[in-house]
């Protein structure tokens, strides 16, 4: 696919938005990236302070549930395509208010494709790709993996809005003929990831000599995959994707949240030059998340076989480069812990 094209990526300022948007703005010169982002507290420009003198990027603060903002990005930067990634994300801040996830996620979700069906005078050739998640699809027993066709069993309300946005995607594909591709991937780990999902906090606390909090037994098991592969997979789907279909993301990378944070603690305890065991010593179980999912696990085969896509590195390298990542930007860590955080910290952790 050789044609320039003027990509409006939506919730490019968050984790995986950003390695999305600088992945694109360096392969593909010929492109205009725009990263179109409302900045809450998940969103943070400093991510992507290395391009902001690049010619092929621009960044439009604006919110995908208000229809102007959309209305005016999508003239000003004459978008021939969406990536949607913004959504709010965090499955326990769902539980303790979800109407923000109903508001962003299914709401702003509908309203971006409104927008765009009205500006795109013929859908032809214009792509909306949605981001979206495997929580769709429930939670797994000890057997089995998530498949494209399993059956959607949303169970935290997280999961029901991104679920319920999947369903309107695919709706506004078959109605209206908007051209599609659908990504559900498992949980995402690397770089700039805020501090209040498992593994980025795991490491705050434990450089910060503070309690590392797992729920109920931390035998609950979740599939990981570094967010470069993420990010290479949505490039992968965008350009060679097919219309209409849908395509499972993981690296069957399968890791009980306990084992996952004594191997975390054992590299902090190699790169700080702490006695093995010790960091571990601050490993706390606390009250289980209400309705927390057992188990994820995704069967990538179809985007593996399909489109020829494959992780890049092992979940070690991944964990241990990230945690190099986390200690090198400790600036990067103390401003988005700063304010709101602490108040969220304090009231989930309590
Ligand atoms: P994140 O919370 O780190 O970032 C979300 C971004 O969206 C932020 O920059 C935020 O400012 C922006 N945003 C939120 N509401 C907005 C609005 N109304 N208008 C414009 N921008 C808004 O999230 P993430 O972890 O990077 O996830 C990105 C996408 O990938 C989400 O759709 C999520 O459901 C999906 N996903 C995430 C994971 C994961 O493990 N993190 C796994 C699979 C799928
Ligand atoms: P999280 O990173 O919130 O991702 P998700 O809920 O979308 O899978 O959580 C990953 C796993 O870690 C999940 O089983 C919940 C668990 N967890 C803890 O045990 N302690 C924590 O402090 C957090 C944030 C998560």
């Amino acid at each position: 696919m050789s044609k320039n094209r003027n990509i409006l990526v939506t919730g490019g300022a968050g984790f995986i938005g950003s390695h999305v948007v600088r992945r694109l703005v360096n392969n593909y010169p010929s492109y205009n990236i725009i990263n179109f982002d409302k900045l809450t507290y998940a969103g943070n420009l400093e991510n992507l302070s290395d391009l902001e003198s690049r010619s092929n990027y621009a960044f439009y603060h604006g919110d995908i549930c208000d229809a102007h903002q959309v209305k005016e990005a999508l003239r000003k930067y004459e978008i021939t395509d969406v990536i949607h990634l913004a959504a709010e994300s965090h499955v326990d801040r769902s539980i303790s208010g979800p109407m923000e996830f109903v508001q962003t996620n299914v709401l702003g979700t509908v309203n971006l494709m409104n927008e765009c069906r009205a500006f795109w005078d013929d859908l032809k050739g214009h792509i909306f790709y949605h981001v979206s998640t495997d929580e769709v699809y429930g939670s797994l027993g000890d057997e089995g993996l998530f498949e494209e066709t399993t059956a959607y069993d949303p169970r935290s309300p997280y999961s029901a809005s991104k679920a319920s946005s999947d369903h309107f995607v695919r709706a506004y594909h078959h109605t209206y003929g908007l051209e599609i591709r659908i990504s559900n991937c498992s949980n995402n780990y690397g770089s700039h990831q805020f501090p209040e999902k498992l593994i980025p906090l795991m490491i705050h606390n434990a450089v910060n000599g503070k309690e590392l909090p797992i729920y109920g037994d931390g035998k609950n098991i979740r599939d990981w995959l570094w967010v470069e592969d993420h990010a290479s997979a949505i490039d992968t789907i965008f350009h060679q994707g097919e219309n209409g279909e849908t395509y499972n993301v993981g690296g069957l990378n399968e890791w009980t949240n306990v084992d996952l944070v004594h191997e975390l603690c054992s590299i902090i305890d190699d790169r700080l030059g702490k006695e093995a065991g010790s960091t571990a010593k601050n490993i706390v179980f606390i009250k289980d998340r209400a309705g927390h999912d057992r188990r994820y696990a995704i069967d990538a085969t179809k985007l593996e076989q399909k489109l020829n896509w494959k992780p890049s590195i092992t979940f070690e390298e991944g964990l241990a480069s990230t945690i190099d990542w986390y200690l090198e930007n400790q600036e990067w860590v103390n401003n988005v812990v700063s304010g709101d955080y602490q108040e969220y910290y304090k009231e989930h952790y309590k």
